[in-house]
């Protein structure tokens, strides 16, 4: 008789945001004639940018032909994509990445679950509490994690390293020395940051240590202070230490369309070993590319008008994260996040825990946010809300939070 992998039996519930999505599926069969307002996943609004679609509609177009049709597309990516990503994502801000250091994906998350076939099971890994669950879910999935303690939240192999308002969001460097460290900058779900100085000293610790990091920089385009890196690579040494992760799904709004990629520099070497030719071997047998006219339209964001218009995009959820903060802060919520990061995080009132305080915004006022608690136990009062809705509705949800 087969055996299931059991490590799938340890997670405790739902994937969070499909636990959110039933609970919300519940309310409106119960409630029909209530208009929710949905600020808890971090889906985008806003249509793909003008160009992206012009580019999306020639590609098909190409696709119709006999001489331009395209069949698998090379598993690492095209060309064209990596070349534009090297220049204007790296080489722009003086860093210097090849494109066979470029692996072209269908996004951050499956990259971010992806990456860990690399490493071995008893590799110990740190991540950040509150943290995306992705990093630390597949982490249990593949039988890294120990044990769950319920009472604690905790996985027993795991270190966690918390981020709350006492050390204004930012990790510090762990007691207990990990092998592995999940780094994600703007923060997921905080919506904090770290300057380059800090971020620095995590390469630094990094390199000493003989850790490796994995680096979400999925949120990068939302960074608006100096200062702040875009990339773990404008820190020195960092090749030699650090796997950055990028999406289009925040700064293109490719959440539906699916775009991603990961750098594995060639400096980054376990022994003689080259991790960028482990991840080359796992790419290029575990995924078949992703469509040419889903890379046709990336690489439209990297024009002129395409930089233009995804900027706007940019700045219109920003607008949202601002109405967001100032509508909480007016309301006296304790809030954070926002500056640097499409997400605001607040403190939940009233020692409220953060599910009993998605039940009452749900119920009272008909938003949606996600519970700190979901990310991590050192989420427990807080509340996540995301500034990717519609204008007009996230001053609706302000105008309703504020009549509470
Ligand atoms: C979130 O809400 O945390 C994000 O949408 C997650 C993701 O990008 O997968």
């Amino acid at each position: 008789m087969y055996k299931i992998n059991e490590n799938y039996l340890k997670l405790p519930g739902s994937y969070l945001f499909s636990t959110i999505g039933k609970k919300v599926a519940e309310f409106t069969a119960a409630n029909p004639d209530k208009k929710i307002i949905r600020l808890g996943i971090g889906d985008v609004t806003l249509p793909l940018a003008p160009v992206v679609v012009d580019r999306l509609h020639t590609a098909v177009d190409e696709m119709g032909v006999k001489d331009t049709f395209k069949g698998y597309a090379p598993d690492l990516g095209y060309d064209f994509l990596r070349e534009a990503i090297a220049l204007h994502d790296f080489k722009a801000r003086g860093v210097d990445i090849s494109i066979d250091e470029i692996f072209i994906s269908d996004g951050a998350k499956s990259d971010s679950g992806n990456i860990g076939d690399i490493f071995d099971v008893d590799n110990k890994i740190a991540v950040c509490d509150p943290v995306y669950p992705v990093y630390v879910d597949t982490n249990v999935m593949a039988g890294r994690t120990g044990e769950y303690n319920a009472d604690l939240g905790k996985w027993s192999k795991v270190i966690y390293m918390p981020c709350t308002a006492e050390n204004n969001f930012a990790p510090e460097l762990p007691k207990e020395t990990p092998d592995i460290i999940y780094l994600c900058f703007p923060n997921n779900p905080t919506g904090s940051t770290i300057k380059k100085a800090e971020l620095q000293k995590w390469v630094d610790y990094a390199l000493k240590s003989g850790a490796v990091i994995i680096y979400d920089a999925a949120y990068e385009a939302y960074i608006t202070e100096d200062d702040v890196p875009h990339s773990i690579y404008e820190c020195d040494g960092a090749k030699a230490c650090a796997i950055e992760i990028r999406s289009f799904s925040k700064n293109a709004g490719f959440t539906g369309t699916r775009l991603g990629f990961t750098v594995v520099p060639k400096e980054l070497k376990s022994g003689d070993i080259m991790l960028n030719s482990l991840w080359a071997r796992r790419h290029g047998t575990k995924f078949n590319g992703a469509p040419y006219i889903i890379q046709a339209a990336g690489s439209a964001i990297y024009t002129e008008e395409g930089k233009k218009q995804t900027k706007d995009m940019v700045a219109y959820y920003m607008q949202n994260a601002k109405i967001i903060r100032e509508g909480l802060t007016d309301a006296g919520y304790l809030v954070s996040g926002g500056v640097n990061a499409p997400y605001i995080w607040l403190k939940t009132p009233d020692k409220m825990t953060s599910w009993e305080f998605f039940d009452y915004l749900l119920n009272e006022v008909n938003i949606v946010g996600t519970p700190g608690s979901g990310f991590g136990p050192s989420g427990e009062g807080y509340f996540r809300l995301t500034a990717f809705g519609t204008y007009e509705n996230t001053l609706e949800a302000m105008d309703r939070i504020k009549k509470l």
